[in-house]
């Protein structure tokens, strides 16, 4: 390959940039031009691509968001958008690419690869709700973030007898959230996966606050975590770029519904983009920088249509084909381990 391209996609993560740097330090040392393309898929058919020189990445392992800016697209959700994104990088003179992203992005990579486009996916998505992989690129950052802002919070809850409730980002999946948990010291983690009552949750506060005599709690809550009644689901009818409700507010709902019910004074913080934007943590940098490397061999030595994944201390090949329409869910057994401290 002479020419490749790289595309970052979907919400921006932590370690991103490191991820660039990486395939550009490849292709510098083999002597392939590297194209950045701008804007995600929509600046792809708009022709916001040029190449990546080495001065462009040099000082970005360390930085935040993604030096190509990214969006949500609808490209590829409907047949025959392989064709427009295939005729543009030819445009382009692009013969491979890598694709930095989470299971959207990755859905596009696996569409492109089987229209014959040589292409292979960098996992990155602070969710961590990617199948193959067991880390995914911003995730550890993301957890980092939550975790500082819960040991913070907690003094507030304390200092005024408080429920704090901590609403953090996960829209199908609790990863985030049980993470945070743990590291956190959180009493309850709510995630989309496990269903709970309000009066469960009313429940476990009394026994905190009437029986064991402590005079707060901390609650995570992930964005699309509901009770099974219904309380908290709020449609707002809000949508995203892509059709789907847009998240964010369940945080609150929870905090009024626990304060009318059990008395206590209860507070929502939401922690939404903050979660995002941080610088990525050293774990983040080297997890991007690991997948890339492997992710440019696959692509440059014929593997089309593969993840990146790490799995146990090793960065296998992934087939996009066997991860497609999977998430990869908090299981049981790990809820177990937020539960221990509840
Ligand atoms: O990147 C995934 C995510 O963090 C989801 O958890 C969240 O629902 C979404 O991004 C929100 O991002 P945006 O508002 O940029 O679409």
């Amino acid at each position: 390959m002479k020419r490749i391209g790289i595309i970052t996609s979907g919400g921006d993560a932590p370690g991103t940039n490191a991820c660039i740097r990486t395939v550009a330090r490849r292709c510098l040392y083999d002597g392939i031009e590297l194209m950045g393309i701008f804007d995600s898929w929509d600046g792809l058919l708009a022709d916001k691509v040029r190449p990546i020189s080495r001065d462009d990445v040099t000082g970005i392992v360390a930085t935040a968001g993604t030096m190509l800016r990214s969006s949500r697209s609808k490209l590829f959700l409907n047949d025959g958008d392989e064709t427009k994104a295939t005729t543009a990088l030819a445009r382009h003179g692009i013969e491979g690419l890598v694709v930095v992203g989470g299971n959207g992005s990755q859905m596009a990579t696996a569409k492109l690869s089987a229209a014959g486009f040589p292409c292979v996916g960098v996992p990155k998505t602070i969710d961590n709700d990617l199948a193959g992989t067991e880390l995914t690129v911003g995730f550890l950052t993301a957890v980092e973030m939550c975790t500082h802002a819960l040991d913070n919070l907690r003094a507030t809850a304390e200092s005024h007898n408080r429920v704090m409730v901590v609403e953090v980002m996960g829209r199908n999946v609790g990863w985030i959230a049980v993470e945070a948990s743990i590291a956190g010291g959180a009493d309850m983690a709510l995630i989309p996966e496990f269903p709970f009552t309000i009066d469960e949750v009313c429940a476990k506060l009394s026994l905190r606050h009437d029986k064991l005599g402590r005079n707060y709690s901390m609650i995570v809550i992930a964005e699309g975590a509901t009770d099974s009644g219904g309380v908290l689901a709020d449609a707002g009818g809000v949508k995203d770029e892509l059709g789907r409700p847009k998240l964010g507010g369940v945080g609150q709902l929870l905090a009024r519904e626990l304060e009318a019910r059990t008395g206590y004074d209860a507070r929502c913080t939401t922690l939404g983009y903050l979660q995002r934007c941080a610088a990525p943590i050293a774990a983040d940098r080297i997890l991007a920088t690991r997948v890339s490397d492997k992710a440019y061999d696959l692509l440059t030595t014929g593997q089309s249509g593969m993840l990146a994944g790490l799995q146990g201390t090793e960065v296998r090949a992934v087939p996009l084909a066997d991860i497609r329409g999977k998430e990869k869910l908090v299981t049981p057994e790990y809820y177990r381990l937020a539960e221990l401290f509840g």
